[in-house]
């Protein structure tokens, strides 16, 4: 009896005993999850904050590194570009432009008009201005060189906008640039309207040595062409003074030489005496002075005898944006 007393306590004791393990089981369980939970929480927490720092730190460090190489190398090397661009297509730069090569390669399959400094509708007014006292005094066609002609459309406009005649010469060292020429004078034979015996030569020359007798042009027109010749640093003055020997010995007694350029007065009047001056040193000696044994002309500075020239005059046209360009013009006085 007190046996069965005992086990029964024994079994009060161990029930009761069970259920207290269970729970303290299942609170260790439960804190343990949270424990994980907790941790899990935490290092992901981290981890997603550690991401979002090297995400957001990379980012920063790559629009740094754009906005260095930005400022500190595609700006300056745009500007450059920018700038030598500008530079070209006002013809301020180099040296190329007296080269033969250079406009070679520029003139290379070209088929649009190109003007150097101005329209022609910017410059056509004063040229026939300048031009009209010589014309009036002749019944012939004018005859004109367009000398340096490149892809100009010049003498196509002097021609149909001038009320007598012309025959113009159009020169260029570059053969592309006269097939050009050819092709407009054939593209325009049918819409523009040209003074009844007008007539177009294109001729593949060099100016500082043309292929023309003395005295066969009344007007010799050079846009920007002396300009290129005077690019070339080292024999620059040399050609434009040979260039301009050439120029006078074309022109007939009353014939005009005249010069579009972008460089102002100042400078580019003693230069254009200058070349007068010096062209008459580059004449061929004459027989009577070969025979006399004498080179007096030379050695005095004087011009030859075939040469009475008025003294250089210019006039400045503005373009329509606003750049100022000069025109030069000196007369063959003789009569
Ligand atoms: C500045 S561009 C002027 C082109 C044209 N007159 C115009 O107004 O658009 C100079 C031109 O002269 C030509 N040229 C330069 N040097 C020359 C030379 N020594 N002999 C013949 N032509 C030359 C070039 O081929 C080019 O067409």
């Amino acid at each position: 009896m007190r046996n069965r007393k005992i086990r029964k306590e024994k079994e009060r004791e161990k029930n009761t005993v069970v259920p207290a393990s269970a729970a303290v089981l299942a609170v260790v369980a439960a804190a343990s999850t949270a424990a994980v939970v907790v941790a899990v929480t935490v290092v992901v927490a981290v981890t997603v904050v550690v991401v979002v720092v090297v995400v957001v730190v990379a980012v920063a460090v790559v629009v740094a590194v754009v906005v260095v190489v930005v400022h500190v190398v595609v700006t300056p090397l745009k500007a450059a570009a920018w700038k030598s661009e500008w530079m070209e297509y006002n013809g301020f730069h180099d040296e190329k432009l007296s080269k033969l090569s250079y406009w070679k390669k520029r003139y290379k399959d070209k088929n649009k008009v190109f003007e150097w400094f101005l329209d022609p509708d910017e410059i056509l007014e004063p040229l026939l201005n300048n031009i009209g006292p010589i014309a009036g005094k002749t019944s012939m066609p004018l005859q004109c060189l367009d000398i340096g002609c490149g892809l100009s459309d010049l003498s196509l406009h002097l021609m149909t906008q001038s009320d007598q005649p012309m025959s113009v010469t159009l020169v260029d060292f570059v053969p592309d640039a006269l097939q050009f020429q050819l092709r407009r004078i054939i593209e325009c034979q049918q819409e523009m309207q040209v003074a009844p015996g007008s007539i177009q030569h294109l001729v593949c020359a060099d100016t500082i040595h043309l292929p023309f007798r003395d005295g066969s042009f009344d007007v010799v027109v050079d846009k920007g062409t002396m300009d290129a010749l005077l690019k070339d640093k080292i024999h620059g003055h040399f050609k434009a003074t040979l260039m301009t020997s050439e120029v006078l010995r074309l022109l007939a007694p009353g014939g005009r030489y005249l010069q579009v350029s972008d460089e102002d007065p100042d400078s580019r009047l003693l230069l254009l005496e200058r070349f007068i001056l010096k062209s008459s040193f580059s004449q061929p000696i004459k027989e009577e002075n070969k025979q006399n044994n004498s080179d007096e002309r030379n050695c005095q500075g004087q011009l030859p005898k075939n040469y009475n020239l008025s003294s250089w005059k210019f006039k400045t046209i503005t373009s329509k944006s606003g750049s100022e360009y000069f025109l030069y013009w000196v007369e063959n006085l003789q009569l």
